[in-house]
């Protein structure tokens, strides 16, 4: 991977310090960032906090405000914060395997294990692939179920020609290092919901009432508690993942070349995909709306052989790459998760298992150059004829 933040964005931050008092704390940058980010998505609200973790977590301490306690369907293929955030709100996740095409979550499984008791479908959109169909969203509104999108590898990502992150009740963005767009740290909650945008104002700052966003409804706190300080009203027990006005001028400049960085990371992602040896490495990803993250390699057949000969030559070559894809693979093979599951849980996944063994992703960045590229699918595709 290689560093996402230019010389311009740099220059942008230093012209806010050279000013004579400038303001570091949350302010109109971090307000002009959050419109900016809102209109870009295609939602009425965001919200940015320091990471896309701080961002799962309001999300789903939301939804438990909102919902009480019950059941989250969740990947097994997706970032740590993701499952960590719904047993941190004291919601239990319910887990489905993946379909190989996306990466994402099995439609049909998912559909399968709604119950009286779940409160949402929490779905990780992996490494910029769209993880929805027109027939998860049908059901999930016939039923009733909310739908939580995690576009943290995918910014830009679309279904039916619409940006994701705008179809769930919630969307959560990581801006972290080597993402589509980098604050250096940072993650959005996107929302089109004016309720749960105002929780998410007080979640993401202890709780205090002057952080909502609406007038009428601090004036209908300060008329119910006039034995308290208007200042220092804490509606709920939250949290401080507030981020800054560096890390909001960063964003609002990266902001003006996104959908140029999402082009050149396409690209590289066909490219790369057109020439792999199709018999070996599985290059039927489902290309539509995708805004791609990292090079997807999966072997098509378990062999471990040849995996060991690809991690070797990578290493060698100083080619990044991060076994399991997100998150590192199945997650239930977590200690995390087998305290919880028993360490036989991983067995009910085996999709999710065969990318955890036999699947990696490689570094793309929008100035990662074509040669590059057709050099390491050939070496690849020589390495799968060594064996042989
Ligand atoms: C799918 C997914 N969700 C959530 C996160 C967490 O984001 P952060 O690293 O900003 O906490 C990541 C991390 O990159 C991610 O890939």
């Amino acid at each position: 991977m290689q560093n996402n933040i230019t010389r311009e964005d740099l220059d942008a931050l230093i012209a806010h310090l050279q000013q004579d008092d400038p303001i570091l704390t949350q302010s109109a940058n971090v307000r002009a960032f959050e419109q900016a980010w809102s209109e870009w998505v295609g939602v009425r609200h965001s919200v940015f906090v320091n990471s896309g973790s701080s961002a799962n977590l309001l999300t789903m301490a939301a939804l438990r405000e909102r919902h009480g306690p019950g059941e989250v369907i969740v990947p097994t293929i997706t970032w740590v914060s993701d499952i960590a955030s719904v047993l941190h709100c004291g919601l239990t996740p319910v887990f489905v395997d993946i379909d190989p095409r996306t990466l994402g979550m099995d439609a049909d499984e998912v559909l399968r294990k709604i119950t009286p008791n779940t409160r949402a479908v929490f779905l990780t959109h992996v490494l910029g692939y769209n993880g929805l169909s027109r027939r998860l969203l049908d059901e999930l509104q016939t039923r009733g179920i909310p739908l939580i999108e995690d576009v943290c590898e995918a910014h830009g990502a679309t279904f039916q020609g619409r940006r994701l992150g705008s179809f769930g009740l919630a969307s959560n963005f990581s801006f972290y290092y080597a993402h589509h767009l980098s604050t250096i740290e940072g993650g959005m909650v996107c929302t089109n919901d004016a309720d749960l945008y105002e929780t998410v104002r007080l979640l993401r700052s202890h709780g205090m009432v002057r952080e909502l966003d609406s007038d009428s409804r601090k004036r209908e706190y300060w008329d119910e508690f006039p034995d308290l300080n208007p200042e220092f009203i804490f509606a709920l027990p939250a949290y401080n993942v507030r981020s800054s006005e560096l890390n909001a001028i960063l964003g609002l400049s990266q902001l003006k070349r996104l959908d140029e960085t999402i082009e050149r990371r396409n690209e590289n992602l066909l490219l790369f995909l057109k020439n792999l040896d199709a018999d070996v490495y599985q290059t039927d990803f489902a290309l539509e709306g995708c805004s791609n993250y990292a090079f997807t390699l999966i072997l098509r057949r378990p062999d471990e052989a040849l995996m060991g000969r690809v991690m070797t030559a990578l290493s060698t070559m100083g080619v990044e790459f991060r076994r399991g894809t997100s998150g590192g693979g199945n997650q239930v093979r977590q200690p995390y998760l087998r305290r919880l599951l028993g360490d036989d849980a991983w067995r009910a996944f085996p999709r999710a298992d065969h990318v955890h063994f036999f699947g990696m992703y490689i570094g793309n960045y929008p100035t990662l150059q074509r040669d590059k590229i057709l050099r390491l699918c050939d070496i690849l595709n020589e390495l799968a004829h060594q064996g042989t």
